[in-house]
């Protein structure tokens, strides 16, 4: 068995599709040796598209008895021509190569007491930790929010497994979440100290948890969280990165990322998570024609208000004038054009 921060690939077959939600895909992997799917693992799966073949962390949603067969689940990205659509387009017998289960966002023991907060496909990270709390007989509490019910995967299975413990937020219902009400839920109880929330969702959703946990002086290290690279404000389009000093100019595809893009393109770039949260692909914005798409949880909003430096393995740029993907009045379709950033490395 193994599970660790080592990738190793593995010829995997697909063993099972099927729709959870509306753009949800489960799709069940079968590894040729039993894995070890920790509370937080996801599996880094290659897959082959038009424009090669790209490399796409999801989380493990499950896994069988016997730890052959993982469910991941896949939200299908708008206009996706990368990851989301080739995992869409994977049926039964398909034969791909992905990772054994990593761990970077393990579940904690000992705290007196734990929320889990899904915003929508970030559901995907955390309902296996509700399920260990369950085991555990932690007091804990599950919260998921989302759009609507439609686009909201395992929500009767949550419910069922939870009961009570699990609060329901949906936004065309009129019930979404007040971040600070449970903050301050949190903040007001005695054990407020000891504990530990978990929470994987929308940047925006995530950092209204941050700043109000914060603010709130409760225990930083008490808040763990992952994210996803495609919860932007704009759907991904191509845009251009320049840098003058190094007379580099690339194009960004939308189904890759600044930093692969920079690689590609032979820029020596520093990283380490490329997910937004270690700041350590963090680049200086010269210029930009266009706006910027930050997806990172490493700044913090102030800093993005900035648009004078980004974390190059998510963030992204759009034409000006863009609608954003939660404008439902706006029509569909971008200006034309190509965004252009300009940027110095260091
Ligand atoms: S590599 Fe960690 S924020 Fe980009």
């Amino acid at each position: 068995m193994a599970a660790g921060t080592a990738p190793h690939r593995q010829e995997v077959t697909v063993a099972s599709v099927g729709d959870v939600a509306e753009r949800i895909r489960r799709v069940v992997l079968r590894y040729p040796t039993p894995q070890q799917a920790k509370a937080g693992t996801h599996v880094d799966v290659e897959l082959p598209t038009v424009d090669g073949v790209l490399t796409r962390s999801y989380s493990v949603v499950d896994a069988s008895p016997d730890g052959r067969e993982l469910a991941l689940s896949v939200h299908l990205a708008a206009r996706s021509r990368g990851g989301s659509a080739a995992m869409h387009a994977l049926t039964p017998g398909a034969r791909l190569w992905a990772t054994q289960p990593l761990q970077n966002f393990p579940l904690g023991v000992g705290a007196a007491r734990y929320v889990v907060l899904a915003g929508g496909i970030g559901v995907t990270a955390v309902a296996a930790m509700a399920r260990v709390l369950k085991a555990r007989q932690a007091d804990y509490r599950v919260v998921y929010v989302g759009r609507s019910r439609h686009a909201m995967a395992y929500l009767d299975d949550l419910a069922a497994e939870h009961g009570d413990r699990l609060a329901v937020h949906v936004d065309d219902e009129g019930s979404a979440l007040d971040v600070d009400a449970l903050l301050a839920q949190i903040a007001d109880d005695d054990r407020a100290g000891s504990t530990e929330l978990y929470m994987c969702g929308p940047i925006r959703l995530m950092d209204a948890v941050r700043r109000g946990w914060e603010n709130r002086g409760l225990p930083v290290t008490n808040l763990r969280f992952e994210t996803f690279g495609n919860s932007g404000a704009w759907a991904p389009q191509d845009f251009v990165v320049r840098i003058p000093r190094l007379g580099v100019e690339t194009r960004v595809d939308a189904n890759a990322t600044m930093l692969e893009a920079l690689e590609r393109a032979g820029v020596e770039m520093m990283f380490d998570c490329r997910k937004g949260e270690c700041g350590l692909c963090q680049v200086s914005v010269l210029g930009l024609d266009g706006q910027l798409d930050h997806r990172d949880v490493f700044f913090d909003a102030a800093e993005r208000a900035q648009d004078d430096r980004l974390c190059a393995c998510v963030s992204r740029a759009v034409v000006t004038g863009t609608p954003r993907i939660d404008d439902v009045d706006a029509p569909t379709g971008a200006p034309d054009g190509t965004a252009v950033v300009t940027i110095e490395v260091t």
